[in-house]
């Protein structure tokens, strides 16, 4: 017995070292130190054995078992290097190759003056205001001085949702909002979204975005409201563009204003992109009608304020020499890219 031990332990580690794969080695542990292994047969033939000599058998076998073991942790872990260090040449990276370009995006250009307007105005101390662009008509219209039967509230006009709700059509009533929960001083921008039954054309769209702004305080005059507002043009288009304030109305200011900027191609002389006007309308703006300071509880007598409100996407075609608003919602590319 002693020497079927001999012969299965060289047997053995001769056939673990012919082995080549993970598979393979598997299959000789379970042929040599399976259940039903060459080991534990040896094992089972000991009953017939004289009784002193069981002991030193079983101590043989023990040590050929371990023998087989150490051989067995060795050959795998020759094998699963080998096998990594074949891995590791057949995956060598060529550095060198070009990579495939990833194009980067940037801002649309109605973020990026968005964002240069925003920063304007806070350091001019505004801070920013949220209000819904679903709306309810009597924070559109009616807390806004705009009374039923007033053209601006007609169906053919707005979005109405029910008689009561609606899609905003501007951002005024963020104004009513905010001073129906903040006390003067106040002083804050609210862009957004807002939409009137417009036909898209070169400078119409259903949906558009404003910059409101309101600032409600004691003794502030139009003079405020004019500084303000050639500082933002002024920051924006140059300090050598020139703005022009013309009387108008609005239902809840008095008095309002519509301001124009110099046109940017012909510089006042009149031209296609200003029409021949010479200038180009930005904004509309006025000291708040003391009607809508009072139908939020803040005395008229005590308090005066300014409101306006921007076009962005004007603002966004002044900055930057555009002359067709739908190129800012087709998201060409080709347009896109030169900013
Ligand atoms: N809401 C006006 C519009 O959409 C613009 C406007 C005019 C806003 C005068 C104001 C304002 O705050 O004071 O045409």
């Amino acid at each position: 017995m002693k020497q079927t031990l001999a012969n299965l332990q060289t047997q053995a580690l001769s056939e673990l070292n012919a082995a080549c794969d993970a598979k393979a080695l598997e299959e000789l542990r379970v042929k040599y130190l399976g259940k039903k292994g060459e080991i534990t047969a040896v094992l089972r033939q000991m009953g017939g054995l004289p009784a002193d000599e069981r002991p030193v058998i079983g101590a043989l076998a023990n040590t050929v078992r371990e023998e087989i073991e150490a051989a067995l942790a060795v050959r795998s872990a020759a094998i699963e290097a080998a096998a990594l260090t074949e891995r590791l040449l057949r995956e060598k990276l060529d550095v060198t190759i070009p990579g495939t370009p990833v194009s980067v995006g940037h801002r649309h250009p109605m973020s990026i003056v968005l964002d240069e307007a925003k920063d304007i105005f806070v350091g001019m101390g505004f801070s920013i205001a949220e209000g819904p662009e679903i709306e309810f008509a009597t924070y559109n219209f009616d807390k806004l001085n705009t009374l039923p039967g007033h053209p601006a509230r007609d169906m053919t006009d707005t979005f109405y949702i029910t008689d009561d709700v609606l899609l905003r059509t501007q951002t005024s009533p963020v104004q009513v909002r905010v001073m129906e929960s903040q006390k003067p001083p106040i002083r804050i921008i609210s862009p957004g979204r807002v939409y009137r039954k417009d036909e898209v054309d070169a400078t119409h769209s259903p949906m558009f975005h404003q910059i409101e702004g309101l600032v409600v305080d004691k003794g502030i005059t139009m003079g405020d409201l004019k500084g303000t507002l050639n500082a933002l043009v002024h920051k924006l288009y140059g300090a050598e563009t020139n703005t022009r304030f013309r009387p108008h109305h609005f239902p809840f200011t008095e008095p309002s204003c519509e301001v124009d900027v110099q046109c940017f191609v012909c510089g006042g002389s009149g031209c296609r992109v200003c029409k021949g006007e010479g200038w180009i309308e930005l904004l509309g703006a006025g000291m708040v009608h003391p009607k809508v300071l009072a139908g939020v509880g803040i005395d008229p007598e005590e308090y005066s304020g300014f409101a306006f409100g921007i076009g962005l996407e004007r603002m966004t075609m002044l900055r930057f020499g555009i002359d067709d608003m739908r190129l800012l919602y087709e998201n060409d590319m080709r347009f896109l890219g030169q900013f």
